[in-house]
């Protein structure tokens, strides 16, 4: 080899090498919650979820932690989110859409990036995750999970809009009875919560699973629960029932059969069929294990 050709050639290996040296300083991928163990009640992840195909994703952007995803890696999507609700102080942000390369590269960077505009997606981040490109034409809306209007500060609501805190929702039920739960939450929240209100919001896919573009799970139903373990001394007695845990499914299929969330027919027509069905904790675990074949806990000893 010539000194020229030489040169040449360690230039362009230590070129391949750069993006991995730059990860190997910036962190490693864990597999577990320790990073962000504090957006679990008592720091205590759900119990009953077997590691395997689940990667945990503690959720950071502009060098700060915010909620903790469970990452489905096979459905391309989450499993559930975790947070503690704080109400926006603010306007829902721009919608920069974000991704983790840290699911690319396990060596990688565990902060969110964004998609830059139309720019070519690097060939492992679309292979690792869901990208901009699945959600188009495919008669699904991007549903949050962590919905931006429980987190209190800019960041704390930009960072909501990474795609590993989205999954397949339709629209009648994203901007229908699902954001009517949300509120709803949001205002039990505000009236009678004294302390931290820990929330965990996930997707259950259909039996035999569907997909949009051939890569990313669409979920049946949507679920949703929430401990708030300090609460007003003097609740009235019709808010009883709401403490200190409650729990919801809602429909994200108008055909689905009616026996875990029933329809209401009298719904106008552009929401019927995307009812939420409030439970109590007990009631979306039994329909969790059931569903999903795990005997999932959402919150340490029942956030009593
Ligand atoms: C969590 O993962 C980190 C690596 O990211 C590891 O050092 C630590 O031992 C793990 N903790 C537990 C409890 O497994
Ligand atoms: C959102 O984007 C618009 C247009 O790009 C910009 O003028 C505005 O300042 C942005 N708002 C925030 C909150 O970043
Ligand atoms: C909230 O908790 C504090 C401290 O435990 C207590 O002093 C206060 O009375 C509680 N407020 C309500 C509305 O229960
Ligand atoms: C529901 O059923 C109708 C009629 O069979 C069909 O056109 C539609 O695609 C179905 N919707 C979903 C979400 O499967």
């Amino acid at each position: 080899m010539s000194q020229t050709k030489m040169l040449q050639f360690s230039t362009g290996a230590l070129l391949l090498l750069l993006p991995w040296f730059g990860g190997l300083v910036l962190g490693e991928i864990s597999d577990n919650f320790s990073q962000c163990l504090n957006f679990f009640y008592n720091e205590t992840p759900p119990s009953g979820i077997p590691a395997a195909g689940y990667q945990p994703i503690c959720q950071r952007y502009k060098n700060q932690y915010h909620f903790a995803s469970l990452y489905h890696r096979q459905h391309r999507a989450p499993l559930y989110s975790a947070y503690i609700l704080s109400p926006a102080d603010g306007k829902r942000p721009n919608n920069t859409w974000k991704y983790e390369p840290q699911l690319a590269f396990s060596r990688a960077s565990p902060e969110m990036k964004s998609f830059y505009g139309d720019a070519p997606v690097d060939q492992n981040v679309i292979e690792s995750q869901a990208v901009l490109e699945d959600y188009k034409n495919s008669g699904y809306t991007k549903g949050h999970l962590n919905p931006s209007m429980h987190q209190k500060t800019m960041a704390d609501r930009e960072a909501t809009f990474t795609l590993t805190n989205i999954v397949p929702q339709q629209a009648g039920s994203n901007s229908g009875p699902w954001s009517g739960l949300e509120r709803e939450v949001l205002g039990k929240f505000k009236a009678y919560c004294n302390g931290s209100m820990y929330v965990i919001t996930g997707a259950l896919p259909y039996i035999t699973e569907r997909w949009i573009n051939n890569r990313v799970s669409a979920p049946e139903y949507m679920w949703s629960a929430y401990c708030c373990p300090s609460y007003s001394s003097n609740l009235p007695t019709s808010m009883k029932k709401f403490f200190p845990t409650y729990a919801a499914v809602g429909r994200n299929d108008r055909n689905s059969s009616q026996e875990i969330v029933p329809v209401n027919v009298k719904a106008r027509a552009s929401v019927r069929g995307y009812d939420v069905r409030r439970m109590s904790l007990e009631t979306l675990e039994d329909i969790l294990a059931q569903r999903l074949g795990m005997p999932i806990s959402l919150f340490h000893g029942q956030c009593q």
